[in-house]
């Protein structure tokens, strides 16, 4: 979106957005100042009707019916342009807010990564806010004392040209004085703006984090750290608070000097016979008109280049250009079997240090995968490439033949369903959260997947049961209730690929018995990439890729794989044996640990049985304790 360039282009775009209501809005502030400069002019005319020579009824009530129709109709147009004027700017604020979304939510996830989520919701509410806010000064503010000074000048002129020439010298004289010493006092309001900021950005951060303030008794230590933060913030309001009082207090004085000396002035003329009575008036209450204006018009320019500088700090933010981009002849992707390929992929979050080296696999369609490796070796990292939440910077991945980088993401993320290492949920019901997968799905539909992913029962127990709201982030769940409902998400999309990255790891052994059953059914007749710190989840899958430093180090099926002595996987396989044992109430009892295992995975650990004997005897030998 170009127009988030800059900030004249950005407000130019949303004015030319609704061109004729901005028009009529110009149109109406012009009638009605024009109208209070009429105003003015009528009552010249007045006084003068009552003060000639001649006492003409006539003239008197002429002048008293145009006075009265023009404050009417000044009040009249000013109603209708406040009315306008809001129409507009709320109208304008929801097509911003919603525009700004978009292209928020189109930014690659590094960019979420590094941004406090509060302070991008707080600038994109704030977007709608400070164009109104230009709208109304320019309009309201700016526009008026404007088009006031140019009337006054108009009717100074068939009145006394010097007159004029001077009052209006001075009007452009204390207005660019204001706008000075109003810039000048821009760094006051600027560092009161960042203290604010930063204000609310630790309050977001300390509400956010309010388990860890509390685990750790840290209130009073946070609130001791709050208040420093606030008194500097508070110091910075008072300096640019002191600063337009006095700016305020100096035009006072001005104001009182200039309309003296031009009412001094102006009577001295009247006494001589030169102007009249009216003539006094108009120039004293136009020259107190025009020079209060130049303190709303300077005060207002101020107000506004701040607007500016916000708009500007906030598409400096939002309005970078987005990275991750569907090209631009991007197809749907064609869904077939679901094979998913990956090659020679080199990928790192700096280009200078990859996560992923030169990685090449081919998963055919239908295939079970489990990914295991160390923390960190980048088995996460993987899925997210196969998601295309990041482009590789060597290589390229492909489904059903098509590459990913050649169709629209759009439609590569309704192949894939994903159960996260970390289930986010929504703050909505149950019912919602679920059928975020799929919105046309029936009530039924919810319920069967939430049966098949094993968390029916616990939805039914909730106080509303489906209709029950999970709080923020879900908070009112347990970790593995979140994961069950992440599983009952992912079954109901219904998605050929299915990448689960540890999908059952905040579950004791005996929900993983039931998520599992969930999990097999959701897994059939798909292509699954399955990342697994639990063994026990994967032995039953077709293949097993052990990934070390972002590298393939081993890969092949995991019966074969537990045979190979000294292999990685056998090895991680004893390491979990003997965390069980070491774990179990029978240290060195075979049958315990054999029994735990197989627990887990009953159906596979009677599949298994001869593996894990092997394994296990190959440690009794190593480590006869
Ligand atoms: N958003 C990110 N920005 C920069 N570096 C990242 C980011 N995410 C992960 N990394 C780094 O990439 C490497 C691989 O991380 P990844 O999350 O893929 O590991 P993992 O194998 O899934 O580990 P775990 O088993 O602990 O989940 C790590 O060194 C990690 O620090
Ligand atoms: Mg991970």
């Amino acid at each position: 979106m170009p127009f988030l360039r800059s900030p004249t282009r950005f407000i130019i775009h949303y004015v030319a957005a609704r061109p004729w209501i901005f028009l009529v809005l110009g149109l109406l502030v012009a009638g009605a100042s024009l109208s209070s400069i009429g105003v003015q002019y009528a009552m010249k005319l007045l006084i003068d009707a009552m003060t000639g020579g001649v006492r003409a009824r006539g003239t008197v009530y002429a002048a008293l019916a145009v006075f009265l129709c023009l404050v009417m109709l000044e009040s009249l147009l000013q109603r209708m342009a406040a009315l306008t004027l809001g129409h507009a700017t709320v109208s304008s604020g929801v097509g911003i807010r919603l525009d700004m979304v978009e292209y928020l939510t189109g930014h690659q996830m590094p960019f979420f990564q590094n941004q406090r989520a509060g302070s991008l919701g707080h600038r994109i509410s704030g977007l709608a806010g400070i164009f109104g806010a230009i709208a109304h000064r320019l309009l309201q503010e700016v526009t008026p004392p404007l088009i006031t000074f140019v009337g006054a000048m108009l009717i100074f002129v068939t009145i006394d040209v010097a007159m004029a020439a001077i009052l209006g010298a001075v009007f452009i004289a204390v207005t660019a004085t204001l706008i000075l010493l109003g810039l000048r006092g821009h760094v006051h309001h600027k560092a009161f703006a960042e203290h604010a900021g930063t204000v609310g950005g630790e309050l977001i951060d300390l509400i956010g984090n309010i388990w860890v303030v509390k685990a750790f008794a840290a209130r009073d230590r946070e609130l001791e750290r709050l208040e420093g933060f606030l008194d500097e913030e508070a110091s910075a309001q008072r300096r640019g608070w002191f600063f337009v009082e006095r700016m305020r207090g100096l035009h006072d004085i001005a104001l009182a000097i200039l309309v003296g000396g031009t009412l001094i002035w102006a009577i001295g003329r009247w006494s001589t016979g030169a102007i009249s009575t009216g003539d006094v008036v108009i120039i004293s209450t136009m020259t107190f008109r025009i020079l209060h204006g130049s303190r709303d018009l300077a005060m207002a320019l101020i107000d506004t280049s701040q607007q500016f500088s916000y708009l500007r700090e906030t598409l400096d933010i939002i309005g970078v250009p987005q990275t991750l981009n569907d090209a631009p002849d991007a197809a749907r992707l064609r869904v077939g079997e679901g094979t998913v390929e990956l090659a020679n992929v080199t990928f790192g979050y700096d280009p200078h240090e990859p996560v992923i080296h030169d990685l090449t696999l081919t998963i055919p369609a239908g295939q079970k995968v489990g990914i295991v490796g160390s923390s960190g070796a980048g088995k996460s990292s993987l899925l997210q490439l196969i998601q295309r939440f990041h482009d590789p910077q060597i290589g390229h991945i492909a489904i059903d033949g098509q590459r990913i980088d050649q169709v629209t993401q759009e439609s590569l993320r309704d192949t894939i369903a994903v159960v996260p290492q970390e289930v986010l949920l929504f703050h909505r019901s149950v019912m919602d959260n679920i059928r975020f997968a799929r919105p046309d799905a029936s009530d039924a539909d919810v319920h069967r997947a939430a049966e098949a992913a094993g968390c029916d029962e616990f939805i039914r127990r909730l106080a509303h049961g489906y209709d029950s709201i999970v709080g923020e982030r879900g908070a009112n769940l347990s970790g593995g209730q979140r994961q069950r409902i992440g599983i009952a998400r992912a079954f109901l999309k219904n998605a050929r690929v299915v990448l689960l990255d540890e999908a059952t790891s905040a579950l004791d052994s005996e929900s993983e018995l039931e998520v599992q059953n969930g999990l097999d059914a959701l897994i059939r007749n798909r292509t699954v990439i399955a990342v697994a710190h639990r063994l026990s989840t994967i032995v039953g899958f077709d293949r097993v890729i052990v990934v070390d430093r972002g590298r393939i180090v081993e890969d092949g099926p995991p019966q074969q794989l537990l045979r190979q002595k000294g292999g990685a996987f056998r090895q991680l396989w004893v390491m979990q044996v003997e965390g069980l044992e070491r774990s179990s109430s029978y240290p060195m009892d075979f049958a315990a640990a054999g029994e735990r295992l197989r627990s887990a995975s009953m159906e596979r650990g009677r599949q298994l049985r001869g593996a894990i004997m092997n394994a296990w005897s190959n440690v009794a030998e190593r480590d006869p304790r």
